[in-house]
């Protein structure tokens, strides 16, 4: 084995001689990642690292391209190569001002990739609906949202996800945020003042719900999914298709337990349309369209950048809800929601759902296959993230270890209401990068996870 080498022209490197491309990328990543090559800094020539390691230059070269599309580097025509400074760390400054930085790489839950926006499609739709819409459109709207939009999800949502909706049950809000938000207002207006969340489920929204008067309560979740012989609360909270975090589907016997509980359920379907690994798990609404609130998000389809969402209503709750949405005083913009529509309509909605839902299971598979054999994942083969269990001292040890390797990923036990059912692990989202980025976000995965478990 020949012995690491360091350059010559300070780049830093500990690179083995004869390790070939593959090696020499993996140096300069490891370089990267440990703040020896600093983000903006001018790498060395492709002539000069080629010379000082005695290698073509033609595999420096093609070494600096792949970096550059990972993300790792950045070129332009005339300018020298540099390392990356997306999420630069300041170079001055306190300590505390270091650990705020944005992360180089992301896998943080929730997220679907920022550059797979339909950005084409989104302006040909805008330019449409700007030439053809009524003046009226640009008027204040009403309460439920733009007509177009609720009359194509009514459509959509019943071929898509199987949900009996029709347009005057359907209202238009601003995610699921602002969804609970509402509904927690409308329910507590009606006499029903708690609200069950999952146990572990996402922290803010139970706040959201606070923040609206109802008393939060956690149900614990299982393999089944919620179990839903402790649910003892007038609303129950529940993310069916995919529980956020555990991943889990709810199982058909609690499906039908949970409709006959007598609760009012609030499906939150962020993430239905992304299904691996066999047919898609139907909503739970079109069980009992008069007990289940059916929500539903643009947030990982498009982008949460949108604020827009929907829900399905109980006939009963479609008054209350629309006067708390009223006195919410917020509302998604009606052009989005006109675009939205005829995205939908056009087709290019499924087009593009189709496109995220290929590339989110090739990253799924990628990252399965890229972790090492003593390492489980936990949840169905489905969404935007998975979790992957560790022991309590490595999951402490993940926030300072993730940092380090400019990684951002969330810690699962914080999730749980019950701290004493707390259990350890990381949730990665794999949709959050940007295509380029993946592969160095994974190779920075495995990296920490390395770290923490051996
Ligand atoms: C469990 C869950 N539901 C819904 C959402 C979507 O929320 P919103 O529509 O407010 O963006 C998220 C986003 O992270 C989520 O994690």
């Amino acid at each position: 084995m020949s012995e690491p080498w360091s350059s010559s022209v300070d780049a830093h490197l500990n690179w083995t001689p004869g390790t070939g491309s593959t090696g020499l990328a993996d140096t300069i990543r490891a370089a990267i990642r440990d703040g020896r090559w600093l983000p903006g800094v001018v790498v060395p020539s492709t002539r000069a690292l080629a010379h000082d390691l005695g290698v073509a230059r033609g595999t420096v070269t093609r070494v600096y391209a792949d970096l550059a599309a990972e993300g790792y580097l950045t070129t332009s025509q005339g300018a020298p190569t540099r390392v990356a400074t997306a999420g630069a760390e300041p170079k001055t400054g306190p300590p505390a001002a270091r650990e705020a930085r944005t992360p180089r790489w992301t896998l943080e839950p929730g997220r679907p990739d920022p550059s797979s926006f339909p950005r084409d499609q989104w302006l040909a739709a805008t330019k449409r609906v700007v030439q053809h819409t009524p003046n009226s459109s640009f008027d204040y709207g009403g309460p439920a949202g733009a007509l177009p939009l609720r009359e194509t999800l009514a459509a959509y949502l019943g071929r898509a996800r199987g949900v009996r909706a029709d347009p005057s049950r359907i209202v238009v809000c601003s995610g699921f945020s602002h969804a609970i938000t509402v509904l927690g207002r409308a329910l507590r207006d009606l006499g029903h003042e708690e609200m069950a969340f999952e146990d572990p489920s996402f922290t803010l929204f139970r706040d959201l719900a606070t923040a609206a008067g109802q008393r939060v309560v956690g149900v614990p979740v299982d393999d089944d999914g919620l179990r839903v012989s402790d649910l003892h609360s007038p609303t129950a909270v529940v993310t069916p298709a995919h529980q956020f975090p555990l991943g889990v589907t709810l199982a058909p016997a609690r499906r039908t337990a949970l409709v006959r509980s007598g609760a009012v359920v609030v499906e939150d379907d962020y993430d239905g349309e992304f299904r691996f690994d066999r047919q898609q798990v139907g909503a739970l609404q079109a069980l009992a369209p008069e007990q289940v609130v059916y929500a539903g998000t643009a947030s990982k389809t498009l982008s949460p950048s949108l604020r827009l969402g929907w829900m399905v209503l109980p006939r009963a709750l479609v008054e209350p809800v629309l006067a708390a949405i009223t006195a919410s005083g917020a509302q998604p913009p009606t052009l989005n929601q006109l675009v939205l529509a005829d995205l939908i309509a056009s087709g290019a909605y499924d087009r593009h759902v189709r496109r995220c839902r290929l590339d989110y299971r090739s990253r799924h598979d990628r990252l399965v296959t890229a972790l090492p054999p003593h390492l489980e994942v936990r949840g169905i083969s489905a969404g935007l993230h998975l979790v992957v269990p560790l022991p309590p001292d490595a999951e402490a040890a993940l926030p300072a270890t993730a940092a380090r390797h400019s990684l951002g990923v969330e810690p699962l036990s914080r999730l749980w209401i019950d701290r004493t059912a707390r259990r350890g692990g990381v949730i990665v989202g794999y949709g959050a990068s940007s295509k380029p980025a993946f592969g160095g976000a994974l190779a920075a995965l495995l990296a920490v996870l390395h770290e923490l478990t051996g």
